[in-house]
């Protein structure tokens, strides 16, 4: 299977990567069927979304919509950023076709400066998996600023937490394998600025 990471920040050295890139890491030394990819959205141009057909875009953009698309599970991070999802991971989920995600076992990890946001993952993340008709893993890994030195993640109870999450997100991704997604309801239909 291929899980690929999806991390939210533009940072140079950030924590929401390194957090990432840990949980990856354990997916793939616990099971040898796993391939990774880490996307680092730092590293791509990507553009906004203006509402075309996801499958116009081109260049950077393509890559990651494309990478997103071919991935059997994912496992996003974000930054908190004002209480919520960054910017940049929200017009990923803005560009990624409807049915990108559809069946697939997604987590989230989110990194922030406060425990008082801890909970934007429950409402501002999760809530996008409904959205795309994706399977969530229940448990999720905060990481507050205190949990890392120098830009490495130290915490050990955090570590062990992500290697339950990478754990459970290949569990699952074995039981459902894009499947039993419910009731098939509507899309929203997006404007195409052709049609304007
Ligand atoms: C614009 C901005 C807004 C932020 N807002 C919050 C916030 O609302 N709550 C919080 O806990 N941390 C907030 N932070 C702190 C970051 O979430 C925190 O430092 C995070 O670990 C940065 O992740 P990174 O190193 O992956 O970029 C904010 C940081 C920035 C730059």
């Amino acid at each position: 299977m291929k899980l690929v990471g999806v991390s939210g920040s533009l940072t140079p050295m950030s924590k929401t990567y390194v957090t990432l890139k840990e949980a990856l890491t354990f997916a793939q030394n616990d099971n040898e069927n796993v391939e990774t990819d880490l996307l680092n959205l730092r590293d791509y141009e990507i553009q906004f979304c203006d509402g075309r057909d996801p499958a116009a875009y081109e260049g950077d953009t393509k890559k990651v919509i494309d990478l997103i698309e071919g991935a059997d599970a994912l496992l996003f991070g974000s930054p908190i950023y004002r209480g919520s999802l960054s910017g940049a991971l929200k017009n990923v989920f803005d560009l990624i076709p409807n049915d990108s995600l559809r069946g697939k076992v997604v987590g989230f990890i989110a990194t922030g400066g406060t425990y008082h946001h801890y909970l934007a993952i429950e409402h501002q993340l999760k809530p996008l998996a409904g959205y795309f008709k994706a399977h969530v893993v229940p448990g999720n890994v905060y990481a507050h600023n205190s949990h890392f030195e120098n830009k490495q993640l130290v915490d050990e109870d955090i570590r062990q937490r992500l290697q339950e999450l990478a754990i459970s997100i290949v569990q699952l991704n074995e039981r459902v394998q894009g499947g039993l997604v419910g009731a098939n309801q509507p899309t929203i239909p997006r404007q195409s600025l052709a049609q304007t």
